[in-house]
């Protein structure tokens, strides 16, 4: 389910910058009725919920708060998405993050050493994504591991295509992570807020099994499938191994074992 989502100044001033971001993205530039207006702002773009003005805006920034400190654990290998993803001394696995989103995950791979991939198919949410890479990476130019390591694709998707473009082609990945969001997910009242909106601004990803067998002919290695820990596989397909977190599963589909470093 994909809404357009305008692209609008938050101030005047911003006018011409705001017309450059949405003709980049392709967003409308005039506001025509929608929950959702994408702002541009002195500080970055952020995402305005219209008929939630109790909500904060979603400002993406991988500077501050959580992110930042997440980043602080150190290469992270504890974390139960490193060790699905497999991550270990001489293996830094090339990662497509097919259902990129808020790019949270994401983050945390190509912290732990993986080279990322993004690829998100809302036009909004990438537009909010490719900004807050970009300015991840200007915020610290020295830290050279994040120009090397995060790539933003193109908005698209693995089911939008057949065949799948070059620049998807082209990333040969040695794993695919999908994270499509669970229809259940709208009830919890534990929901963060910024997921809260992400939620109502894609809706429920009724299409995710289709993306199992895509990304299962794309990866070199492996698959690996967050879901809540009581959710079906996806697809119907079980999976080889699992690693699970207090609130999620992560669920590995196994092609080859990573070639032994030694
Ligand atoms: C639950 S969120 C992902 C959260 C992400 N793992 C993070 O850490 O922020 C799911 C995202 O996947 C995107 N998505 C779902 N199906 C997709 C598809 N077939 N292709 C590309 N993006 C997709 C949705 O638009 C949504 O932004």
């Amino acid at each position: 389910m994909t809404f357009l989502v305008p692209l609008l100044p938050a101030e005047p001033e911003l006018q011409p910058a705001a017309a450059q971001l949405a003709e980049r993205f392709q967003l409308p530039q005039q506001h025509c009725g929608e929950d959702f207006v994408l702002e541009l702002t002195r500080d970055g773009l952020q995402l305005r919920w219209l008929e939630r003005p109790d909500m904060q805006p979603l400002m993406l920034d991988y500077t501050r708060g959580r992110q930042a400190w997440r980043q602080q654990l150190g290469s992270g290998r504890q974390e139960a998405i490193v060790r699905a993803i497999g991550v270990a001394r001489g293996m830094r696995p090339r990662v497509l993050d097919a259902t990129a989103g808020l790019g949270r995950d994401g983050l945390m791979l190509a912290h732990a050493g993986c080279d990322l991939f993004f690829l998100e198919r809302n036009p909004a949410v990438h537009a909010l994504l490719d900004q807050a890479v970009l300015h991840f990476q200007l915020h610290q130019p020295n830290d050279h591991w994040r120009r090397q390591r995060l790539h933003v694709l193109g908005a698209g998707s693995l089911l939008e295509h057949d065949p799948l473009p070059d620049e998807i082609l082209d990333v040969n990945p040695d794993a695919v992570y999908l994270d499509p969001m669970f229809p259940e997910r709208e009830k919890s009242a534990a929901v963060k807020k910024d997921m809260q909106m992400l939620q109502q601004l894609v809706g429920s990803d009724f299409d995710a099994d289709g993306l199992l067998p895509i990304a299962l002919e794309l990866a070199t290695y492996r698959v690996v499938v967050k879901r809540p820990n009581k959710a079906p596989f996806l697809a119907g397909q079980t999976p080889q191994s699992q690693v699970t977190s207090k609130k999620h599963r992560f669920d590995i589909y196994i092609k080859q074992a990573y070639p032994k470093i030694t």
